[in-house]
């Protein structure tokens, strides 16, 4: 199989699937990507991936190229590749999905399977699918729902596959075809659902939306209780034993960032408002809104705990990546508190585990620490917005009290403990706690 576009999408699946034995080339543009994934070393942040990667490679299942001959001879091409937000506005860019495809269709030979795995506007399927009749290949939709930091189990363990296929003979040949590529994970009890293409892609966006959703609406209850003087994180929790509801995405703080949940809800907001069905999704403007209203909260709340002026002020600010075990700083909330406080004359001191390379490159006029500790010195206030282990559990309210300046902490992921932190002399002001 070949895996066409190996960022983290493609990367992880490249290796996951040599790692269940399949023969599998992974192929991109980029040929310092290509060098790097071919010695072995994972191009980003991922637990698990570096292993997978080198066990597939040493075994010679795995192999990367820069040139789309290399797919040649393959029985299912993946498609991988990035949809990003359009520059001109927030409908996906599938230029890379169209540019893969000028590239693949010299190789594709008649019976193949081209099976796509990008997040892309519903529609797009079918129109690939046009484009590749001729070949005699046959196209299915096989969205990837993999989280980051979960990445290598997600893709070997998935909640569930999903394959939409047009109703034709090619079209069943190329699900079971599919059915014998994910044949460990259906044995392991993957459920394997063949749905139309049309579904398949809304599917992959209808998930997303409902997670973005969910995250916004708890946060819509963070500013509620705010204002009542309730706090939600028990509320949270009250919540999430009604088995319908659940706990699981009611985590409430700076909210949702990253390279998937903000543009895929626009991307699937702007689809439906071609489809004239704009109205239908027309609450995901909220949820975006209330989710960047969080940035804006808790960039308040340090100001407001400074007693209303931040200018030369120095504060920590623990974390970077747009959640933990991730160095992926895009549309990090995390750092957009950072560079807006910077924005307002704060000497902002940012570190973060992983992520802190990948923050100087996007945001160079911040200040940043290598270790937790170092921040934290002399700081006139502490902001954790990215809840890792380092800071959530290890961090003692004792031990950051040796070295801050000022005890002040703002807990931008409400996950600390409030009373340990209060009783050590702090000011805790968390978001939507009392
Ligand atoms: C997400 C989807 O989970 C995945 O299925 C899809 O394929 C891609 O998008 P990912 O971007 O890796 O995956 O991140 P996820 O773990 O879902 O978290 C997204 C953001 O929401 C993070 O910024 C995280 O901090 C935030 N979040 C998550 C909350 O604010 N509260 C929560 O309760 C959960």
């Amino acid at each position: 199989m070949s895996v066409i576009g190996c960022g983290y999408l493609g990367a992880v699946h490249a290796a996951a699937m040599a790692s269940l034995g399949h023969d599998v080339v992974g192929i991109d543009v980029d040929e310092g990507k290509v060098a790097d994934l071919t010695a072995g070393a994972a191009p980003f942040f991922e637990p698990g991936l570096a292993e997978l990667l080198e066990d597939g490679v040493r075994s010679g299942r795995l192999r990367f190229a820069a040139d789309p001959a290399a797919a040649s001879g393959s029985e299912v091409h993946f498609l991988a590749v990035g949809t990003p937000q359009s520059d001109s506005g927030p409908a996906a860019d599938l230029r890379f999905v169209d540019a893969a495809i000028d590239g693949l269709l010299p190789h594709l030979r008649p019976g193949a399977v081209v099976a796509g795995k990008s997040t892309v506007p519903v529609g797009t399927a079918a129109r690939l699918a046009r484009r590749i009749a001729e070949s005699g290949a046959t196209l299915v939709w096989n969205p990837e729902f993999l989280r980051e930091g979960w990445a290598v189990h997600d893709t070997l363990r998935p909640d569930r596959l999903v394959v939409g296929a047009e109703d034709s003979p090619q079209g069943a040949a190329a699900v079971d075809l599919l059915r014998r590529v994910y044949a460990a994970a259906i044995d392991a009890g993957s459920p394997f659902l063949v749905t139309d293409l049309a579904t398949a892609e809304l599917v992959k966006g209808a998930a997303n939306a409902f997670l973005a959703t969910k995250i916004s609406f708890i946060n819509a209850m963070a500013e509620v209780a705010e204002a009542a003087g309730a706090d939600v994180t028990l509320l949270a929790e009250a919540l999430g034993h009604d088995s319908r509801i659940g706990r699981r995405y009611l985590g409430s703080g700076i909210g949702f960032g990253g390279g998937c949940l903000p543009k895929d809800i626009r991307a699937f907001a702007a689809r439906a408002e071609e489809l004239g069905r704009g109205q239908s999704v027309s609450f995901l403007h909220e949820v975006d809104a209330i989710n960047l209203r969080r940035r804006d909260r808790a960039v308040r709340l340090v100001v407001d705990a400074l007693g209303g002026l931040v200018f030369g002020r120095r504060i920590a600010v623990l974390g970077a990546a747009f959640k933990p075990f991730s160095d992926d700083v895009r549309d990090s909330p995390a750092l957009e508190v950072a560079v807006r406080l910077r924005g307002l004359g704060a000497d902002v001191l940012v570190t973060d585990p992983a992520a802190i390379e990948n923050a100087r490159a996007r945001h160079p006029q911040l200040g940043y620490a290598a270790s937790r500790d170092d921040a934290l010195r002399d700081a006139d206030a502490v902001v954790v917005v990215t809840e890792w282990d380092e800071y959530r559990r290890e961090l003692t309210p004792q031990h950051a009290g040796g070295l801050v300046r000022g005890r002040i902490v703002i807990d931008g992921r409400n996950c600390l403990d409030a009373e340990a932190w209060r009783a050590a002399g702090w000011t805790y002001r968390g978001m939507g706690r009392r």
